[in-house]
Order: C-alpha cells, then structure tokens, then sequence
C-alpha cells in the first residue's frame, strides 16, 4: 500500500468548510487505498502566539472533529505532532539542508508575515515549511493529500527530499501532492475570488463546522453572488455561484452538471436555499459527533497514545536512517 500523511492545525478550534472539503474528505477516502497518517500539527500551530489552555484545548476539539468527519483509528494513525518528537529533530536536519533564500521564497511564508509584521513574525514562522517537509519525508509519504494553498511546500519537500538523497544516497521516498481539482481551493462566501481561510475578513465569509446549523445555513443564504441570474458552472464570470455549485456537488455526491440541469431557469435564491438546507443538514450531525468525542476524553487520549506509538515507530526508523545517513555518531 502507498503511504498518504497529511497535518492540520488545531489553531482556530472549528475547522472550517476549506478544510473539509480541500483536505478532510481525502483524509477520510485514503483511508481504504493507503496506510494513511495524519496528525495535528501543534508544533506548527506556535508559530505564531497561542494560549496554553486554549491550545491544549483546540488539539482535542481538533481530533475530535478528525473523527466525526470519519477518520478510523483501525484504518489510519491518528496523532498529535508534539507527541512524535522525531519531527522536531529530522525539521532541525532539514533546515541545515535550506537556502535561506529558498525559505524566503515561500508564499504563505511572505503572507503571514506580512500580517503580523516584522517585528511580530518568528523565525519559526520562516521555518515552518521545513518542519512541514520533516513531517512527510518521515513517514515516506507517496501522496500529501492537502488544498492547493499547500502545493509550495509538498514542491519544498521534493527539492529537499532529492538534495538528501542526491548528497547522501536514497534515503526518502519522494512525495506527491495529492489535491483534487475541484475542490483544491474553496472560496470565502462573501469574497469568492479568496480562498476561505480563518483569517477572512469577515466571519460571514467563512462556513465553520461547528457552528450552530442555522447559523451555517444562514450565511449560504447571504453568500455573495454574481451579477446575471443564470446558474451555470463558471469561475471567471460567476465565481460566487461556481462555489456554491462546488460545496453543493460534493456535499450531496452529484455532479455540477446535474445541478445546472435541475436549477434551469430557476434564480440564485432556489439554489442558496436548497444549498442552505443540505449544509445544515450535514453539519448538524457532525457537531454531534465531534461532541460525542469531546465527552470521552478517556477514548480521546487512548487514540492519540496509540496513534502516537505506531507514528513513531514508522517515524523513529526513518531518523535512524538519516542519521546514520549524515555522520552522525551512533549513541552507545
Ligand atoms: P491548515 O491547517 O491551514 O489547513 C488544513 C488543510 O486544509 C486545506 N485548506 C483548504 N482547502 C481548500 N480550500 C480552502 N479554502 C482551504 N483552506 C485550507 C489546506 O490546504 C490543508 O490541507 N501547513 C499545513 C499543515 C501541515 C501539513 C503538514 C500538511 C503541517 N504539516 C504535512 C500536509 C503535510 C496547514 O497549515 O494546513
């Protein structure tokens, strides 16, 4: 079986409908055709600053929501980052293996620290795509399923995965984004020409999982769109509608076509209630689910221990390698 990894942070508490759509329902699908990892990226997530409790608290709702959106502890490994400390110690080999201008280069790295400006922005910050190439590189990951917002970095970890081996011979597996085209990048309802994203300007923008469902319905219903009163699939001219038809074709397994057809003649208003409907709809059940796993914390931490001793089994054999690999002295 191929290896998939992927991570998320817990930063923002509800995951928001980008990430289910971009990277969670690939999570869940890959389950059947890999041996899948995927983790909670804490490390990531204070690269920024975070309270303690709430952190400590938002790993939990983050795992929960992992499970309720169909993760199987039996068909995957489940885990939190920090628990696998090899990530910390192949990210430190990794930066010792980048350019600075490479780093510098990096997109998301050049957004972020716009925000938070200069004074405000971590070296962690500017490393965070390396820790991000560590994570996949020691699993041997042959697909990184992820939104494209991603692809930069599965494109680092390539470059640097082909330098180690190149320098010091084979060593890991070279992997693949994994994104799927029609939902790679989801956009924020009150500005569909940006992705959502939990930094949008406006919580209207953006759908979170675990919100109140009338609450999600109701912000599908006052999602913007398009001048025109046609629905018809087309991102340059109808951006606002073409999103809808996207989370509406995936949430409800038909096909964007088959929605063009039964919305013929009909306006904006039939398709954003229909849409509001499904969304309450799915999301209510979800919330209930990620509850369910919130009240067992006993269960909750049993998945993540036993999730975190197979990680580092897998993880524990691959810095050996590397080790090895570099010179350094085997510890007697
Ligand atoms: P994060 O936590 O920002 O996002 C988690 C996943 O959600 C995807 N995503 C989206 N997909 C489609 N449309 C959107 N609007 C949207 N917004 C977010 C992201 O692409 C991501 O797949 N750096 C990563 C976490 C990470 C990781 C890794 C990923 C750490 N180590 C190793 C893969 C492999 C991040 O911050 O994701």
């Amino acid at each position: 079986r191929p290896r998939a990894l992927s991570g998320i942070q817990p930063t923002a508490g509800s995951f928001h409908l980008g990430n289910y759509l971009g990277a969670i329902r690939q999570y869940v699908a890959l389950q059947e055709s890999h041996d899948a990892f995927y983790m909670v990226v804490d490390l990531h997530a204070i690269t920024v600053p975070q309270d303690p409790a709430t952190l400590r608290e938002n790993t939990r709702v983050a795992a929960a929501q992992l499970l309720a959106a169909g993760l199987d502890p039996d068909r995957c490994t489940l885990f939190v980052q920090s628990h696998v400390p090899e990530h910390a110690q192949l990210g430190w080999v990794m930066n010792c293996l980048t350019g600075f201008g490479e780093a510098s280069r990096m997109t998301q790295f050049k957004d972020k620290s716009a925000r938070h400006g200069a004074d405000r922005t971590t070296v962690g910050l500017f490393t965070y795509p390396v820790l991000q190439v560590a994570d996949i590189l020691l699993y041997q990951a042959n697909h990184v399923p992820v939104g494209e917002d991603q692809r930069q970095h599965v494109e680092l970890t390539r470059d640097l995965a082909e330098r180690f081996n190149g320098r010091f011979g084979d060593t890991f597996a070279i992997p693949d984004a994994y994104i799927v085209k029609e939902t790679g990048k989801i956009y924020d309802l009150q500005d569909p020409t940006i992705k959502m994203s939990k930094s949008a300007s406006t919580p209207k923008g953006i759908i979170n999982l675990l919100d109140e469902p009338k609450v999600s319905a109701k912000k599908i219903k006052s999602a913007v769109t398009d001048t025109g009163t046609e629905i018809r699939f087309d991102e340059e001219n109808k951006p606002g509608v073409s999103n809808l038809l996207t989370i509406y074709a995936t949430l409800t397994g038909t096909t964007i076509a088959e929605l063009e057809a039964k919305y013929q003649g009909k306006g904006y208003g039939a398709l954003k209630t229909d849409l509001a409907e499904v969304m309450a709809e799915w999301v209510a059940p979800f919330r209930d689910r990620t509850r369910e796993y919130l009240d067992d914390p006993a269960m909750l931490d049993k998945v993540l221990a036993q999730g975190a001793e197979k990680a580092r089994a897998v993880a524990g054999e691959t810095l050996a390698l590397a080790y090895d690999k570099i010179g350094f002295l085997p510890a007697k």
